[in-house]
């Protein structure tokens, strides 16, 4: 699609995007009751059921039969990818700093398991509960290794791998160019053998943009906080392929993903993990759910799992049985800002201006 191409479908999603109403679930809550072509993506590999963002809870996704791995990627101090979420080791491991300020070989020093506990939808650390796999070995990956296992599982294999470039603006390690991860990720997949099955997304715009500069043929993900509808058309006039919203947001409708489709955009909202919220997610028409607890939706979708979540070395340090979905209340749908049509009105403005000023610039060349 052109450029200007967009600009219809720009507006058919800005003006779409008031509001739709929420399907009920079914009365028979253990029936399947979702379409199994809604995407199962593995956040940070399922960290309901293994230490989030390492090979352990990777390999373990695909056992369970996931369709995608979702991962965060950062750059330690001598400028290897790492798969790590937050910017400090702190939350996940038994180290403390900066990834930013380490290298390699000292993040790899750090137990990326010694926080896990099973069945926590996250890793909160808390003295209070069990970490069974402390000390057993788990590791901050770099991200060539996730790359390496799932090329390695044959050129039959459907897995995605779906990589978050960590900038988020109010970050410490916020990289304002966007371009320094992009840098050292766009090569790593394009030798990957795996880039018609990777995506890559972040909360930066820019970080994007980068990317399908630098490669207009990789898939990229705009991931949005707060109301999703005014990044709708940011990533309707940006180019991008899929947007990722939060979902609990109440503008995230089964009118917002008729709108987002009508834009030619695919909707993966994240993270719904407990029943409820997967189903009610999934009735609006998604695409993809990200969710710490896959199992759950493959249920949903009346998919089968094995009957053991954990992985095997997990059940042998110790660690008690999970129940595949997350079993806390349902969230309260976030509240939308006040400002959610002038925030629409400026988002439409921005795209349009962005549109305008490509097609200037094409005209002038
Ligand atoms: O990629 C979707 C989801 O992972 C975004 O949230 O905080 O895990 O990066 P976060």
């Amino acid at each position: 699609m052109t450029r200007m191409r967009r600009l219809p479908a720009l507006a058919t999603a800005v003006l779409l995007c008031g509001g739709g109403a929420v399907t009920a679930l079914p009365a028979d809550a253990d029936a399947p009751v979702l379409p199994s072509s809604i995407v199962v993506s593995a956040h940070r590999g399922g960290s309901g059921y293994a230490p989030e963002n390492t090979m352990t809870s990777f390999r373990n996704a695909v056992r369970i039969g996931a369709d995608q791995l979702e991962t965060d990627t950062q750059l330690t101090a001598d400028g290897h990818l790492v798969l790590i979420h937050d910017g400090t080791v702190d939350r996940t491991t038994s180290c403390t700093g900066n990834i930013q300020d380490l290298t390699l070989a000292q993040a790899e020093q750090c137990d990326a398991g010694y926080w896990w506990t099973p069945g926590q939808e996250t890793t909160v650390p808390d003295a209070t509960l069990p970490h069974p796999v402390r000390g057993t070995g788990i590791r901050i990956p770099e991200a060539h290794e996730l790359f390496d296992y799932v090329a390695g599982l044959g050129s039959a294999d459907t897995h995605t791998i779906s990589i978050e470039i960590k900038d988020q603006p109010g970050d410490k390690s916020l990289d304002v160019t966007g371009m320094n991860t992009a840098n050292v990720l766009v090569p790593l997949i394009e030798s990957s053998g795996l880039k018609a099955r990777t995506i890559v997304q972040s909360f930066y715009p820019p970080a994007l943009t980068y990317v399908k500069q630098l490669d207009p043929s990789i898939t990229t993900q705009l991931l949005t906080l707060g109301a999703a509808t005014p990044y709708l058309a940011y990533a309707v006039a940006d180019g991008q392929d899929i947007i990722s919203p939060d979902s609990t947001q109440s503008d995230v409708t089964a009118s917002f993903v008729t709108a987002a489709h009508a834009a030619g955009k695919r909707v993966i909202p994240y993270t719904p993990d407990t029943r409820q919220d997967l189903t009610t997610t999934g009735l609006k028409g998604v695409d993809g759910e990200i969710t710490n607890y896959p199992a759950c939706l493959l249920e949903l979708e009346g998919r089968t799992h094995p009957a053991q979540l954990l992985p095997a070395s997990s059940v042998t340090a110790g660690a008690g049985p999970v129940p595949p979905c997350f079993a806390a209340a349902t969230q309260p749908a976030a509240a939308l800002p006040e400002l959610r049509w002038p925030a629409l009105l400026v988002a439409g403005g921005l795209a349009l201006g962005v549109a305008v000023r490509r097609r200037r610039a094409r005209a002038s060349r």
